[in-house]
């Protein structure tokens, strides 16, 4: 089942407070362990069924991207733009390009997640084979703690939690159908944290499991887990 994937990069990751982007963060202070980036990017370059890894970066760092992805095969870096939603669109556009014109309807494309670099192998078949039976899918768990509403530090109400899930990437559609979607949001002004939001508009999206490990590496507590979550993976 061929694919390509997008991996929005472009971020500054404010969150974590580093002096650079997360991105470019080392999985630990042993010489030779590869950094955020690299290991996200390896995880889709190595897979024989992945085609193409489009990686959108932020225009300051590329030389750095450059460096960091040196000689890894299959990835074309492109400009990433504002916000996350700009970047994944900039990446879209960049793929169209270059897919032949007659295969957008039929060109499976991931969209993960650079912060996410402890995914494991089995979540991105799942995803892809998700793809070709229901055209729209997102990796996601369950929530084990309990949900609330609070507004002003005071719990208001309480969620059920049968019917909430924490949405991750990787997510899969149909090439033609995710520019579609992006080009109306954009028109629109609709603005997401997720791809599955935005084709959520257009047509139904389904849940495939995602794994607990796949984290998203935010605040620099997290480096300390991804480590330790790769190392399962
Ligand atoms: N991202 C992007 N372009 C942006 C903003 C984010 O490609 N303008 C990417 C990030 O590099 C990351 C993914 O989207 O891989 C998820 O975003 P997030 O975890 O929020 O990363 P940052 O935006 O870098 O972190 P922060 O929000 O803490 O600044
Ligand atoms: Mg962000």
């Amino acid at each position: 089942m061929r694919y390509s994937v997008i991996i929005p990069a472009a971020g500054s990751g404010s969150r974590m407070g580093a002096a650079i982007p997360k991105v470019f963060l080392r999985l630990s202070t042993v010489v030779g362990e590869p950094s955020i980036i690299q290991k996200t990017v390896e995880i889709f370059a190595l897979d024989p069924e992945c085609e193409r890894v489009v990686v959108c970066v932020n225009r300051e760092w590329r030389a750095r991207f450059n460096d960091e992805l040196q000689g890894v095969p299959k990835v074309v870096l492109v400009d990433g733009g504002e916000t996350r939603q700009d970047s994944v669109r900039c990446g879209v556009e960049a793929l169209i390009s270059l897919v032949a014109e007659p295969l957008h309807a039929k060109s499976c494309v991931l969209v993960h997640d650079a912060a996410r670099c402890c995914l494991p192998t089995d979540v991105v078949r799942r995803v892809v084979d998700g793809v070709y039976e229901h055209g729209a899918v997102t990796a996601a768990v369950t929530v084990p703690d309990a949900l609330s509403i609070v507004t002003d530090g005071v719990v208001r109400s309480s969620v059920d939690r049968g019917n909430v899930w924490a949405i991750q990437t990787p997510q899969g559609f149909w090439l033609d159908e995710l520019r579609l979607a992006h080009l109306a949001a954009n028109a629109d002004g609709f603005v997401a944290l997720d791809d599955a939001s935005i084709v959520a508009r257009a047509r139904e999206v389904r849940v495939v499991e995602g794994d607990r490990r796949n984290i998203k590496v935010t605040h620099p507590q997290d480096l300390a887990v991804a480590v330790q979550m790769c190392r399962e993976g």
